[in-house]
């Protein structure tokens, strides 16, 4: 596993899980599976009503919590009472930490929620700040507003939407970029991952589709928490390092930039 530095001095694996679609039964086993087969970082949120079944996939795995990187996320919603929200997430998963709390959305009081975050920080019960779906009006309006920047923003990135010059600009300011639906999202990722220029890269480089999209994001200094519950993609998408795109190959990505966004934040 290769980890990113952050701007707070933590570390975090450039490769997590992400576990939106993952419920019940089905996300405790596929957390137990990804842990064992390496993985170290879990990426949940509140709205995806799975951080009690995320955090009993990391018992039953059996690795010590000390080796995971833990993300969760505060919705809109919860933004006016965030301080009982983070510890309310906290007796859901039965931690005692979170690695690293994100607000979801930009929103009218995410100033104050961010406040709550920074008050959990100082009390031990958070260790980073993270944003979500922040692009660069978003962030410049939020940052002006607030005490220590966050260390990673999470947004849409894939071929198809590669929002280089947002990715560049967060990048410069010292946060780390990391995306949701790396290869597309659900229904989509059929359209993606047939792509010719992908197909014909992926061959060359002798790996997925799949693995040559997220060594793309990689290459580009952004982190992936691609989503799965198989043995085999969960396998696949940890094995990307072993193998890197060269100017041409880069250059090839970058010409299939759309400005196709998959969802609507
Ligand atoms: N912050 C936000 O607003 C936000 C929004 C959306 C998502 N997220 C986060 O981002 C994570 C990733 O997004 P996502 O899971 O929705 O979409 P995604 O990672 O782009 O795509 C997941 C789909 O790709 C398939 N897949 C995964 N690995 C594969 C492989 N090696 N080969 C072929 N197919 C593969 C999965 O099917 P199988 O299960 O069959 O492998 C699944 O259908 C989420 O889980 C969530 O944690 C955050």
């Amino acid at each position: 596993m290769q980890h990113v530095s952050l701007n707070n001095g933590m570390t975090m694996p450039s490769v997590g899980l992400g576990t939106y679609s993952l419920r019940g039964e089905r996300c405790v086993e596929t957390v137990s599976l990804a842990l064992d087969l390496g993985y170290r970082l879990l990426d949940t949120a509140s709205l995806y009503e799975n951080e009690a079944e995320v955090a009993q996939g990391i018992r039953r795995s059996g690795v010590a919590r000390d080796k995971i990187f833990l993300t969760t996320k505060l919705y809109p919603p919860q933004y006016a009472k965030a301080a009982a929200a983070i510890d309310a997430a906290l007796k859901r998963m039965g931690v005692d930490y979170i690695d690293m709390l994100m607000l979801h959305h930009p929103a009218g009081n995410d100033v104050a929620a961010y406040q709550a975050i920074e008050t959990a920080i100082a009390a031990g019960k958070v260790r980073c700040a993270g944003i979500s779906c922040y692009y660069r009006s978003e962030y410049e309006t939020f940052r002006s507003k607030i005490g220590i920047k966050p260390v990673v923003v999470q947004n849409e990135i894939h071929p198809y939407y590669q929002d280089t010059d947002n990715v560049r600009y967060l990048q410069a300011q010292g946060l780390i970029v990391q995306t949701w639906y790396p290869l597309g999202g659900r229904g989509y990722t059929g359209k993606l991952l047939s792509d010719a220029t992908v197909v014909a890269l992926a061959d060359k480089h002798g790996v997925s589709c799949a693995q040559l999209i997220l060594r793309w994001d990689l290459e580009r200094g952004v982190c992936v928490i691609p989503g799965s519950s198989s043995r085999e993609h969960l396998q696949q998408n940890l094995q990307i390092f072993a193998f890197s795109l060269d100017d041409e190959d880069m250059q090839a990505l970058a010409a299939l930039e759309r400005r196709e966004k998959h969802d609507w934040y």
